[in-house]
């Protein structure tokens, strides 16, 4: 280990032990079922329920999947499914709660290890924005369904949307009707702060709870989804497939690229590794179970929908494909009621686990000295990061009031698949850095598998335009600006 290296790495069971002795320790209380269902909680949200319509109609990108996004969901479920082993293989192995940022410290090195932490700030904070801003959307049409109660426009959207969809709906979206307050128009997102703010508040008080919580909420937004796909099978009509593939590959491949948001979130089942009973078993587990069991989950929604109306009058309500779906065929309005509560609670236990997540990614990074030491603190009596967590919350509440849902769901695409190549990297470096250390959890085949994880990523990132490219490399500038300002003197790795 080399002292003023930025390519300082820390040894495997250096970084076990400090876990176990700085006097940070997180409470271990969650077995293999409570993190299986921490990774269907952080899947299944605004990915199925609102982007499958934008990536079968294609409406932004004019290539249109069609019923062929079943296709695009299989393509995507591999490029995860070789990712998700590699995290299986490294969070049993260096079961910590920093998950891609600790294991890059192992294997490449402090600076590495930095900016994959940074980066994944792109993956939980902002993409938590996406799903609360999607998550108002729901909220608004839930409350309007089943109490008559509709938020006004400007309480529940950014500005720069606003003025957007002004210049098609000038009735709707009318400047001169909102109030100002300093002559600043109150445009701002409201039931979005509102939810951030809640689910912050909860998981201050402790995991354990949280995670019941979770639970509850993973159960039923299975059960809202096995309506739908009941529904759904009932209405199937063959001719609803013909064409079945409007757009060719190209449609099947943009659809492959959007929908990729609705796997992220498996993953983050490494992040609470150090709350884990027995992490060398669970780990394995909850990531694989869960995405597995979320593949299955998806492709039979992606059948029922594409089979119970002709993909194309998604359009209508390109946000709400499940509800157009169940209009189409005049369902009862209990049952559309059911399903846009069903979504509001998906989206809820996404938001749970991603704000779960991000405060103990900089926890890890504050223990090592990258980050300042008021950072590690845990709560004296709830046992968790408490700092972390109010400042995560505070920091996605304020975005997630001015911010837009597209930008901030194609940055945390970008940024996603940028650590999931560096986990794919790290399995491999392992492999032949430290190829006798126990491995509870092995991804099988050699280096393929991680090689193929590497390739399938960078082809997703290649998809994303280059304004979001733009922005994953100022924040990856900014980072760097902050490491060799705070983090390179203060490493504790370095003292
Ligand atoms: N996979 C998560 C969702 O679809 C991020 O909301």
């Amino acid at each position: 280990m080399s002292s003023l290296s930025i390519f300082r790495t820390k040894s495997v069971d250096s970084l076990i032990h400090e876990s176990k002795t700085r006097g940070h320790q997180l409470k271990a209380v969650l077995g293999a079922f409570d993190v299986t269902m921490i990774g269907i909680g952080a899947i299944i949200g605004a990915g199925i329920f609102a982007m499958v319509g934008e990536a079968a109609v294609g409406a932004s990108s004019g290539h249109p999947a069609g019923p062929a996004l079943i296709i695009s969901f299989l393509i995507t479920a591999v490029a995860c499914g070789f990712t998700a082993l590699c995290y299986a293989e490294l969070a049993a192995m260096v079961p910590i709660s920093g998950s891609a940022y600790t294991y890059t410290y192992a294997t490449m090195g402090e600076l590495v290890a930095w900016i994959i932490g940074w980066d994944l700030i792109i993956e939980y904070a902002i993409g938590n924005v996406a799903v609360a801003i999607s998550w108002a959307g729901y909220f608004n049409d839930f409350v309007k369904t089943a109490f008559g109660l509709d938020i006004p426009i400007w309480l529940r959207i950014d500005y720069r949307s606003f003025i957007q969809k002004a210049a098609a709906n000038p009735q709707l979206f009318d400047l001169s009707a909102v109030p100002h307050v300093l002559g600043v128009p109150l445009i701002f997102n409201l039931p979005a702060v509102a939810i951030v703010l809640a689910i912050t508040a909860l998981l201050v008080i402790g995991i354990k709870e949280s995670s019941r919580f979770n639970d509850v909420m993973v159960g039923l937004k299975l059960v809202v989804l096995a309506v739908f796909i009941c529904v759904g099978f009932y209405y199937f009509r063959w001719e609803n497939w013909t064409p079945f593939a409007p757009g060719g590959w190209q449609g099947i491949r943009v659809g492959a690229a959007t929908v990729f948001f609705a796997y992220i979130g498996f993953d983050a089942v490494s992040t609470v590794a150090e709350e884990t009973k027995d992490p060398k078993r669970d780990m394995p587990i909850g990531i694989i179970g869960s995405l597995v069991i979320c593949t299955v989950v998806y492709i039979l929604v992606t059948v029922a929908l594409t089979g119970m109306m002709p993909f194309m009058e998604m359009k209508n309500k390109i946000a709400e494909p499940l509800i157009v779906g169940l209009e189409y065929n005049h369902v009862s309005p209990w049952l559309i009621g059911l399903v846009s509560l069903g979504s509001v609670i998906a989206h809820t236990a996404v938001l749970l686990v991603f704000q779960m997540g991000q405060p103990r990614i900089f926890f890890s990074m504050s223990r090592d000295g990258l980050l300042p030491p008021y950072f590690a603190k845990v709560h004296p009596r709830f046992r968790t990061p408490h700092v972390t967590t109010i400042w995560t919350g505070v920091v996605v509440a304020v975005l997630s009031a001015f911010c837009n849902i597209d930008e901030m769901a194609n940055l945390c695409n970008i940024g996603t698949l940028f650590a999931f190549v560096l986990v794919c990297v790290g399995v491999i470096i392992l492999r032949y850095k430290d190829p006798g250390r126990p491995r509870p959890f092995t991804v099988p085949g050699g280096i393929v598998m991680p090689l193929l994880g590497i390739a399938f990523c960078l082809f997703l990132m290649t998809g994303l335009d280059k304004v979001t490219w733009l922005r994953f490399v100022v924040w990856l500038a900014a980072g760097l600006g902050i490491y060799f300002a705070y983090g390179y003197k203060r490493s504790l790795l370095r003292s």
